[in-house]
């Protein structure tokens, strides 16, 4: 069955699709939009596919709308029932399934044309990267979701063994083209796939959300690679869709892995080669002694307080304290306190982690403020309620030779009073002791995020 559309008006539809991405994107950039964004994404992806079965030459439609059906039907089974909490694992898999898809492009266009130079070169190119892409987000969905080891696994001589192995893989695809001979592509696929596993093994799983960005940036360009190759074929119209579609990919999440890994005072080359957190930090000895407080005292200081800066990171999202968090600042604004949250860049575990789980429990975007922004209040606040943060509250960032050294942190310990909410004694993701903790302004209130904000919020209510 093929149905007759002039070219011209498919690309013109192909071009109403690119605009809306792009909208999209632009809408992403915001909180406040980005619900927007992802509708726009969503509905750019349906004109281009839809616009697509109607490009002349197309067959095997049931084939087609088999694979949409299953691919569509898991994506919005599983995004329905994602706890937010496992988003991070489940962007490394739909990321995955994307470099997949890349290379399986490329398989198929080398099959069909590997006598033509520029085709196949293109070709080779997006297989490298979408056969590193989709291996290296599954080894990132595992550890993310506890199925592989979180902490980084190194293995010996890993540099070397990593560089042969990328030496020989694309070197297998060199043969592909050069002897144009198809033999050489399932050890071309293979010894990538391999490479993508042994170069994410030693990343902890605290910087796959970097890792998975990077991936998505590499999609992106195995993508657009593919869709230069296929330009050149009988679905011409949709490769250009897809050099544009690629080209948004590559650069909107380059821009993101590079922002990440600034706001952590890392590099990119530290993030994928350190192997951090693979060894111990202690930071050196801390003078002083950590002091507890309870929730009944806690609440009396907050309730006297002009100003509260509630400053969440990791352990609120662990312990899904968001709703009481907003019922704590409920109760506190009718006090008469005012309620603001800093926020950090890299708190918790994904971009935008606290701005979306406050959202959730319907805290108002004008009372979030990121770190620039919010600095210069803590030498005036009363209370600063430290919830489930750690790095980026540490003051070590601060000192020189300390593994945080130079990360810019919420300045906290300059509040009046700092409550810290945390279960123990536990480390955060950098691994090294916090001396905000043994300061003279701060109290330790003990306890699992969301039943001590429950505590906090019964206190406030007698
Ligand atoms: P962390 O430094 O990881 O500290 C989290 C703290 O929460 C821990 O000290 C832990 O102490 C406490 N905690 C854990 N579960 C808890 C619970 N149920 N209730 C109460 N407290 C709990 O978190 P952060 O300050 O948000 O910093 C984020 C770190 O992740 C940074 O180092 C950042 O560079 C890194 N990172 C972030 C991203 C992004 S994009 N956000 C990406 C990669 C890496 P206890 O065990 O004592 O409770």
């Amino acid at each position: 069955m093929t149905i007759d559309v002039l070219p011209d008006t498919i690309n013109a539809v192909y071009v109403v699709a690119v605009i809306v991405f792009i909208l999209g994107l632009k809408a992403m950039s915001s909180p406040e939009t980005a619900r927007r964004g992802i509708l726009f994404a969503g509905v750019a992806m349906l004109i281009a596919v839809l616009v697509t079965f109607l490009s002349p030459g197309l067959s095997n439609f049931a084939w087609i709308a088999l694979g949409v059906a299953i691919g569509g039907l898991a994506g919005w089974y599983w995004a329905r029932v994602v706890q937010m909490t496992a988003m991070p694992q489940m962007v490394a898999m739909f990321n995955g399934m994307g470099g997949g898809a890349a290379a399986a492009i490329a398989a198929v266009e080398l099959l069909s044309s590997l006598s033509n130079v520029a085709i196949a070169g293109l070709s080779i190119a997006g297989g490298v990267i979408g056969s590193i892409s989709i291996a290296g987000s599954v080894i990132a969905f595992l550890k993310l979701q506890g199925w592989l080891r979180s902490k980084p696994i190194v293995l010996p001589a890993r540099q070397v063994v990593n560089t042969v192995v990328l030496v020989v893989g694309v070197g297998f695809g060199a043969f592909a083209l050069l002897r144009t001979d198809t033999v050489w592509l399932l050890p071309f696929f293979v010894v990538l796939l391999l490479y993508g596993i042994l170069l994410t093994l030693p990343i902890g799983g605290a910087d796959m959300p970097v890792v998975i960005s990077l991936f998505n940036a590499l999609t992106g360009i195995a993508v657009a690679l593919d869709g230069f190759a296929l330009v050149n074929g009988p679905l011409g119209d949709a490769g250009y869709a897809m050099v544009i579609a690629g080209t948004l990919v590559g650069a909107a999440g380059s821009l993101l892995t590079l922002l990440m890994a600034k706001a952590m005072n890392r590099s990119v080359a530290n993030v994928f080669f350190g192997a951090f957190g693979a060894t111990e930090e202690t930071g050196g000895p801390i003078q002083g002694q950590m002091k507890p407080i309870d929730a009944s005292d806690a609440a009396v200081l907050m309730a006297y307080a002009n100003q509260v800066i509630i400053v969440p990171g990791y352990g609120m999202a662990v312990a899904q304290a968001q709703q009481k968090v907003k019922e704590l600042a409920d109760l506190l604004e009718s006090k008469g306190v005012t309620v603001k949250f800093g926020i950090h860049p890299v708190a918790g575990r994904m971009p935008g982690h606290m701005n979306v789980l406050l959202a959730e429990a319907g805290i108002s975007y004008d009372k979030l403020f990121d770190r620039d922004e919010i600095n210069a209040e803590f030498p005036s606040t009363d209370v600063v309620l430290v919830l489930g943060a750690n790095d980026v509250v540490n003051p070590a960032a601060h000192r020189k030779g300390s593994p945080l050294e130079g990360m810019p942190i919420l300045d906290v310990e300059q509040a009046k009073n700092v409550i810290v909410i945390k279960r123990g004694q536990g480390k955060g993701f950098a691994g090294i002791e916090n001396d905000l903790f043994y300061r003279d302004n701060c109290r330790m209130l003990y306890g699992d995020a969301q039943q001590v904000v429950g505590k906090l919020v019964s206190e406030l209510k007698k």
